[in-house]
């Protein structure tokens, strides 16, 4: 079964680039494990955040708000290809806090941001109850960011899907890809497939795209990346009162308001390898929290709860273009707490890299070669 490309993993980022490169005439092959974006991608909140999720101005800080721009017309084109709504909304963002010292350290924290000229607005407790006023009287300030979007993860992944499939990619579900095919050419060892359950599957380019199971697929004499799966849980409350216009953090808590009246709250950040429990424990403190800073959720129903395991390599940056030593074998992957907001300019990188062989700026600081 031969094709110009073959990704590793159905999540967002498998997802989008293989729509990237079939828009582009490539003729892709994606495999899946089990099914499509059901890990990271369906676990996540939605937000596209940088500016909150981000502290310092640095490379990261830049690439994410290229990708952050990028969003509005992405969606607007899987609208016109596909009828579906991924529901992005530019409702913005709050950070608040609940004392003095976090004051200051959210003001330490975030004054390149005003020196940037970002949009970003400090506000008293009052100003924020008239943003929000639902929120607690114990909250003493914070910042708005007007411009940080949402959208509905889960949603949004169907619709790139559904884009996808109109295009022509060949989605294989249901085979665990555990080693990549690789020709020895004097020496240079060079990508020409993978396998797939008990198939082959030919191809000129690989892409491992799995995610934090991506260092887990064998490259015959050659070293794969270390991927650090951290896993974070998640519940969601419904509530008629208590209904949030804005996405709300509080320290590494957030809460974020569907359309529909679910409000998602999160989140842990646990070194506990596959382990995809939801436990007791983190509950309590999600939910400790949200009532803390929306006390009328405390009669809220609890209607969901789960977690995810974020790709994570030990420098929390992802791995985006070619291993060192192997020819035709492209990593896209440990996106960590960035993979919705990442993966349309992920898609767009990595299908210029293939199709144009153009490598971007970007490309160059998130290379393979500084891990392996
Ligand atoms: N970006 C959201 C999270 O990592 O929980």
């Amino acid at each position: 079964m031969p094709a110009d490309v073959v990704i590793i993993g159905g999540g967002l980022i498998g997802c989008t680039i293989a729509l990237e490169l079939a828009r582009k005439g490539v003729a892709v092959t994606l495999v899946e494990r089990v099914r499509l974006c059901t890990e990271a991608t369906w676990a996540s909140a939605g937000m596209l955040a940088p500016q909150i999720e981000i502290d310092s101005r640095n490379d990261f800080f830049d690439f994410c708000y290229r990708g952050l721009e990028l969003y509005p017309q992405y969606i607007e084109e899987l609208r016109e290809l596909t009828g579906l709504d991924s529901s992005l909304r530019v409702e913005g963002a709050l950070q608040v806090a609940f004392d003095e010292v976090e004051l200051k350290k959210l003001a330490k924290c975030y004054r390149w941001q005003f020196e940037a000229g970002l949009p970003i607005e400090e506000l008293s407790a009052e100003q924020l109850r008239e943003h929000e006023p639902g929120l607690s009287d114990e909250v003493l300030g914070g910042y708005l960011f007007p411009q940080e979007l949402q959208l509905d993860n889960r949603r949004l992944a169907e619709a790139v899907v559904a884009a996808a499939q109109k295009l022509g990619v060949n989605f294989v579900i249901g085979a665990d890809v555990t080693e990549i095919l690789i020709d020895r050419n004097r020496g240079r060892l060079k990508a020409i497939g993978v396998r797939a359950g008990n198939d082959m599957i030919t191809a000129g380019v690989v892409i491992n795209a799995a995610g934090c199971w991506s260092g887990g697929i064998r490259v015959e004499g050659a070293k794969t990346p270390k991927l650090i799966p951290v896993r974070g849980q998640m519940v969601a409350l419904r509530t008629t009162v208590g209904r949030l216009r804005r996405i709300i953090h509080t320290g590494h808590t957030y809460l974020v308001p569907r359309l529909d009246g679910r409000i998602i709250v999160g989140t842990t950040f646990e070194y506990v390898g596959y382990d995809k429990r939801v436990t007791a424990e983190a509950l309590q403190m999600l939910l400790a929290r949200a009532i803390k800073t929306v006390p009328a959720l405390a009669k809220s129903e609890v209607v969901e709860f789960w977690s995810g395991l974020r790709p994570a390599t030990e420098d929390k940056r992802p791995l985006l273009g070619y291993h060192p030593e192997v020819d035709a074998l492209i990593y896209a992957t440990g996106h960590y707490r960035d993979g919705v907001l990442l993966a349309p300019i992920t898609a767009k990188l990595i299908a210029a890299l293939v199709v144009d062989g153009t490598e971007d700026a970007v490309l160059r600081l998130y290379s393979p070669a500084r891990v392996l």
